[in-house]
């Protein structure tokens, strides 16, 4: 805790000399967190949890409201009454609330003093808070509430300070009360939740608890330390509270009304403020005790919130943009994207119950099918260090619970959304060098699991349809699975997704070498995209043809083609009753259409638009996938889609589209996200794209545009290095924002990607800027690699899809995908 108290006091110190002029020649010290924001995304249905934590940290100290969208704890709107201020939070997740486990709530004094005049319950016990009174910094948190209660939160990694101000003593008789309740947020509290309080007025308990977008269940724990004049304490039950009765185990519910019930403790008349310590634990109260008593011995209130703060800044420093010419929002969306990317997953290290090892153990993976595409991929750059700690959380995973996750969280398998997932997040990091510790053979071995083993229940991990997959070369709609069970749908986009699963694998496979056969296997097994698409099928807006034609469609086990609209599960359906989620009603795509997914198959995209007909067509396509609102920014397969017309030689689009999202769906309100945050891939979406280089995840590769800013550094935390992306005649106003050239440490460069070493390496790359787009990145040999090859046009296929000849055996591709998995190698 010290040495961040000591950050903070040199930093206020700089910036004091800088004001009194001692320091002319230095700039104002520059602090990141001067432009974070945590309450972003807490309005509309963002979810984000806005209260304190540490980096990754287990304990999430918060305010839980009563409203709907209160999955991350507190929704700053619309305006709903606050029922407590639990200590575990999950961020920015769809589904049900997530934890929001053992709330505190604070009554200034129970009416006339008589504590059978308190209420309890949460329903009861509810309030509403003082309007602008929400202060949120990166470790902070703090309201006060419309009873005149200010209460504050600061946190360590596994335990939570509280602060309890009362104000306007000897207006009411008795002194404060503290409720702790044992229910959680989503109500999920099953039997038996046990509290005890001690005669200090020390409370210990735990309780079972649902996962809220998973199977089974979770245990957690708590303790509590209260530092104020103690008075009386006990347990309460619904709205009954009791001196006498020191401890409690009670029941989930009765008549499926959950019941309410904790323990109290009360405080002398006149106490102005109470400080609380709350430690949490996933394996025992006892060791909940340790955490608080190890973690913050000295309960300083001050002290602990400047450590957070500094830990927070240690974090995001390795990231630096010019500020120069830039409006404050702009700086305020990117590094609020990048502390929300450090939110979740969670570090649970040292409080997993489930299995002995001496590995890391990481949580709140929620999901991968979210995080893969950006957000892991953004921490393998900037903070590598932990990364590669939650790959080996991954792979331990695997390694004891049999498969990796494809979502995860509160200790239980999470469901899956579509392919294996978590092979892309090990790719990409293995791909971009990752190592320190990672026992890359294990991964291997857990990825290959993936794309050879069904698993009897494919609801949590692994891939259904196996037999299909290697068999047919595709999921079929109506797939005969008798290996293994799972929802029945999303054929489109699960073979979609296991296509790019297997890319990946192959590419694990060739750069770890020796393994050839699996090589040759897997990039074969990634062309099983072209076996769904239909060269004939159109697509029409309200019985307009959009004039494009050849679309992936669901087709049965004996070839013939199922129907899906195009447009169905898009953000313009002409049915409002789709069902597009996980039900076994769902449609052949998940989440999204046939017109978005048309466009994932992030390892070929040659073929793809040799496919489509061409770079032109392709591009038209793009474009009238975003022009007409078909994508949704708010959800995670548009991420790539925006950044597609690299490969199709047009760089220029991608910033252009870049542009036409940021900031008109991405605002630095409460509001100002496009759906959940999803455990920060919004932040991340944003963080890439405003820094100009967005990353193919599971690939060597990011697309590069012109940086929102004048420039931005990342200084590689692995080596130390400074890599500098440029803008030589930055224009603020965004109208140039076409790179006409580039130079790369002095030297031309006309590729319009680049690879992981330069943030490792460092250098500095320079765009020139143009209000036109121009020939800049555009020549074949400066698109990015492709498994298959540029200007190749699949010749025969309609003829050959008829036939049902199509058997993508990368013939031609092969080739070019060997020599892509040897470049630069
Ligand atoms: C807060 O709770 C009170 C009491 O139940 C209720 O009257 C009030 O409408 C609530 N306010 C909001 C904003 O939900
Ligand atoms: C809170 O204050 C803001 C302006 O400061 C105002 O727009 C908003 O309506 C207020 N909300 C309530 C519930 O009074
Ligand atoms: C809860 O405790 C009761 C009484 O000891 C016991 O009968 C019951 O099996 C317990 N339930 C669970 C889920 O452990
Ligand atoms: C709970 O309280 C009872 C008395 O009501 C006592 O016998 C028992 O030991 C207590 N249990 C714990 C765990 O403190
Ligand atoms: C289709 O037509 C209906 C009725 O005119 C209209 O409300 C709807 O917005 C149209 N949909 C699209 C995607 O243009
Ligand atoms: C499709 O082409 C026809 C004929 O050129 C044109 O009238 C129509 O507007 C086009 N549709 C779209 C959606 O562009
Ligand atoms: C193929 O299978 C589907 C689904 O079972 C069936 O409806 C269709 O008639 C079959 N087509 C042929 C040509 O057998
Ligand atoms: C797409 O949505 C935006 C914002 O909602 C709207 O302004 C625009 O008119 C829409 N475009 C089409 C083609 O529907
Ligand atoms: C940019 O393109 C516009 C037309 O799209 C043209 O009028 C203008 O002259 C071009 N500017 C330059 C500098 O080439
Ligand atoms: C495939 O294309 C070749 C040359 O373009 C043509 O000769 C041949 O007839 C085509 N085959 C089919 C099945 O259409």
């Amino acid at each position: 805790m010290a040495p961040g108290r000591a950050v903070l006091a040199l930093a206020l110190l700089g910036a004091l000399l800088v004001r009194c002029g001692h320091a002319k020649e230095q700039a104002p010290a520059f602090d990141p967190l001067d432009y974070v924001d945590p309450l972003i995304g807490t309005g509309a249905d963002g979810h984000v949890f806005p209260g304190a934590t540490l980096p990754y940290g287990l304990a999430k100290p918060g305010a839980d409201t009563d409203s709907s969208d209160n999955q991350g704890g507190f929704a700053s709107s619309p305006p709903a009454n606050i029922t407590g201020f639990s200590i575990l939070h999950d961020s920015g997740t769809g589904g049900a609330p997530s934890l929001g486990n053992f709330a505190l709530f604070p009554h200034a004094s129970c009416a006339g003093g008589v504590l059978e005049r308190c209420v309890f319950s949460k329903k009861a016990r509810k309030t509403g808070y003082v309007n602008g009174s929400v202060v949120s910094r990166p470790g902070y948190f703090g309201v006060k509430l419309a009873t005149g209660v200010g209460v504050e939160m600061s946190a360590t990694r596994r335990a939570g300070l509280f602060r309890f101000s009362f104000e306007g003593e000897g207006e009411r008789k008795g002194g404060p009360v503290l409720v702790m309740d044992l229910t959680d947020l989503s109500d999920s509290r099953q039997d038996n939740a046990t509290i005890t309080v001690d005669s200090r007025g020390r409370m210990t308990g735990g309780g079972v608890f649902k996962p809220s977008f998973g199977s089974g269940s979770y245990a957690a724990f708590f303790c509590a330390d209260f530092q104020g004049p103690v008075g009386e304490s006990g347990v309460w039950i619904n709205d009954r509270a009791s001196r006498a009765v020191r401890n409690v185990t009670v029941s989930r519910s009765i008549n499926n009304y959950p019941l309410p019930a904790g323990g109290w403790v009360g405080f002398k008349e006149g106490t102005r403020e109470v400080v609380v310590r709350v430690g949490v634990s996933m394996v025992s109260s006892a060791r909940a005790c340790e955490s608080a008593e190890g973690e913050i011995p000295g309960w300083d209130f001050e002290g602990i919130r400047a450590a957070g703060e500094a830990a927070w800044r240690e974090k995001i420093r390795p990231i630096r943009v010019s500020e120069e010419g830039v409006e404050r929002d702009m700086l305020v969306n990117f590094y609020s994207g990048i502390y929300r990317t450090m939110v979740n997953p969670q570090d649970w290290t040292g409080e997993n119950p489930l299995w002995s090892s001496t590995e890391p153990y990481f949580d709140s993976f929620y999901c991968l099918w979210d995080s893969f595409r950006s957000q892991i991929p953004f921490l393998v750059l900037l903070d590598p260090k932990q990364t590669a700690r939650m790959i080996r959380a991954l792979i331990d995973i695997y390694r004891h619970d049999g498969w990796l996750p494809d979502c995860r969280m509160s200790l239980s398998r999470g469901y899956t959304q579509g392919g294996s997932n978590a092979d892309i997040v090990l790719a990409d990091a293995h791909a971009k060098g990752l190592t320190s510790g990672i026992d890359w053979e294990a991964g291997y071995a857990a990825v290959v699991k993936d794309a050879e083993i069904e698993p009897f229940d494919w609801c949590c991990h692994g891939r259904g349809g196996l037999d299909s997959w290697h068999e047919l070369g595709y999921i079929p709609v109506g797939d005969f699975d008798w290996k293994g069970f799972g929802t029945m749908t999303r054929s489109v986009s699960r073979t979609l997704e296991y296509a790019y699963n297997d890319f990946v694998i192959a590419g694990m496979a060739a750069r770890l070498g020796g393994r050839e056969g699996d090589v040759e296997k897997y990039t074969r097994r990634s062309g099983g995209w072209l076996n769904l698409f239909n060269p004939s099928m159109r697509s029409a807006i309200n019985g307009t043809s959009t004039n494009f034609t050849g679309f992936f469609q669901p087709r049965y086990a004996n070839r013939t083609w199922g129907y899906q609209d195009p447009l169905k599960c898009s953000n313009i359906d002409p049915n409002p009753n789709s069902v597009c989620s996980l039900q076994n009603t769902g449609a052949e795509t998940f989440e999204s259409s046939v017109w978005e997914y048309g466009f994932f198959v992030p390892h070929d995209q040659a073929t793809l638009i040799g496919t489509l007909g061409g770079p032109e067509t392709f591009v038209r396509r793009l474009d009238f996938l975003h022009d007409s609102n078909i994508t949704y920014i708010g959800n995670e397969p548009a991420f790539l889609t925006v950044f597609q017309y690299h490969y199709a030689g047009r760089p220029g689009l991608s910033a252009k589209r870049a542009h036409a999202y940021i900031p008109s769906s991405f605002s630095p309100t409460p509001a100002g996200l496009p759906g959940n945050d999803d455990s920060g891939a919004m932040g991340s979406f944003l963080a890439f794209a405003m820094m100009g280089a967005f990353p193919n995840p599971g690939q060597d590769v990011y697309l590069l545009t012109p940086p929102f800013f004048a420039s931005v550094s990342i200084t590689s935390p692995l080596t130390g290095k400074t890599a500098t992306i440029r803008n030589a005649n930055f224009d603020s106003t965004y109208k140039a924002i076409y790179i006409q050239s580039a130079t790369l440490d002095g030297a031309p460069y006309t590729k319009n990607w680049i690879r992981h070493d330069f943030f490792l390496r460092g250098g500095t790359l320079v765009f020139v800027l143009g209000r036109n787009e121009s020939t800049w990145g555009t020549r074949e040999e400066d698109l990015p690699p492709s498994a298959g090859r540029y200007g190749y046009e699949v010749r025969n296929l309609t003829a050959r899809v008829r036939a049902g000849t199509v058997r993508y055996k990368y013939s031609e591709g092969l080739e070019a995908g060997q020599q892509y998995w040897g470049a630069g190698r």
